[in-house]
């Protein structure tokens, strides 16, 4: 695997492998890597002929009072995790590297980053999507891979890659989860054992709600009762647990009959987590061109 660590090295590197026509996959990651990552690569490996992915932790991501400065950094384990996976190229580029002096641009999506943690992290998305703009234009890749875990993220690359006519295919990929339920996140790596034992119930509730579903239930005050272990738990602190269309455009809050996504955000002592889970058949979300 080579390890790449300025942008002038990645274009020029990625430059190649299109001249050969070799398709190139990317995983965009802030490092940390679990097996939610590791299965990214997996995928892009099963598509592309090479695989590129990026640790990068995004300071444009992070709110002024959010765990940018203690992000977990874990570089030489996360390379070994990569080479391990068959990862073709990392790229680890440095801050000023990627906003040099005199960066001044930035994207903003006007509807969808407003809801859910957009609510409750403002400027989040912007950040997101700015830098993810970046790597695909960097790596000009023919597919980038993002982890469904991340569902309002994903939702908004696709959503950026519509309509800014971004040649790059968007896949999204399942959730990895931990035997216990709780969905693979780097953000796991703060919990307490005790905060453990609480961030399992966020998925528990989701699966009850979902079992709830698939029993024929559609009143979402009903839905909504099969999450009561995480609502009335004081030492979770829920930011939202709405239920939602596949592109988040139309939130349920009487009745839900099609297909339908449940999302939730908490924090438990001071991480927070999120994570989601689909109602009805599993609706990729493509929007109209
Ligand atoms: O999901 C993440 O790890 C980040 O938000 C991403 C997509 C790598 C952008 O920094």
């Amino acid at each position: 695997m080579q390890v790449i660590t300025t942008k002038d090295d990645f274009k020029a590197a990625m430059g190649a492998e299109k001249a050969q026509r070799r398709s190139i996959g990317l995983v965009p990651t802030m490092g940390a890597l679990h097996d939610g990552h590791i299965s990214l690569v997996r995928q892009s490996r099963a598509s592309c002929d090479l695989t590129a992915a990026t640790i990068f932790v995004n300071p444009l991501q992070f709110g002024e009072n959010e765990d940018f400065g203690v992000y977990p950094r874990t570089l030489e384990s996360d390379l070994a995790k990569l080479e391990r996976a068959g990862a073709d190229v990392a790229f680890v580029p440095a801050v000023a590297d990627i906003y040099p002096d005199g960066f001044e641009t930035s994207l903003t999506n006007s509807a969808t980053s407003r809801v859910l943690c957009g609510a409750h992290r403002p400027g989040h998305f912007d950040g997101v999507l700015t830098v993810v703009l970046k790597l695909l234009n960097m790596s000009r890749c023919d597919r980038a891979f993002f982890g469904k875990k991340d569902y309002q993220q994903l939702t908004l690359i696709r959503r950026m890659a519509l309509d800014l006519d971004v040649p790059a295919e968007i896949i999204g990929c399942e959730t990895v989860r931990e035997e216990t339920g709780l969905a693979r996140s780097s953000r796991n790596a703060y919990l307490s054992a005790d905060d453990r034992a609480r961030a399992v119930k966020l998925s528990a509730a989701l699966m009850a709600m979902r079992s709830r579903f698939d029993a024929g239930e559609r009143d979402v005050s009903q839905l909504m009762l099969a999450a009561a272990p995480v609502t009335n738990d004081p030492a979770i602190s829920l930011d939202y647990l709405e239920i939602r269309s596949p592109d988040l455009a139309t939130r349920f809050e009487r009745s839900v009959e099609g297909p339908a996504v449940v999302l939730i955000a908490a924090k438990i002592g001071s991480t927070r987590l999120i994570d989601n889970m689909e109602l009805g058949e599993p609706a990729e979300w493509v929007a109209a061109a």
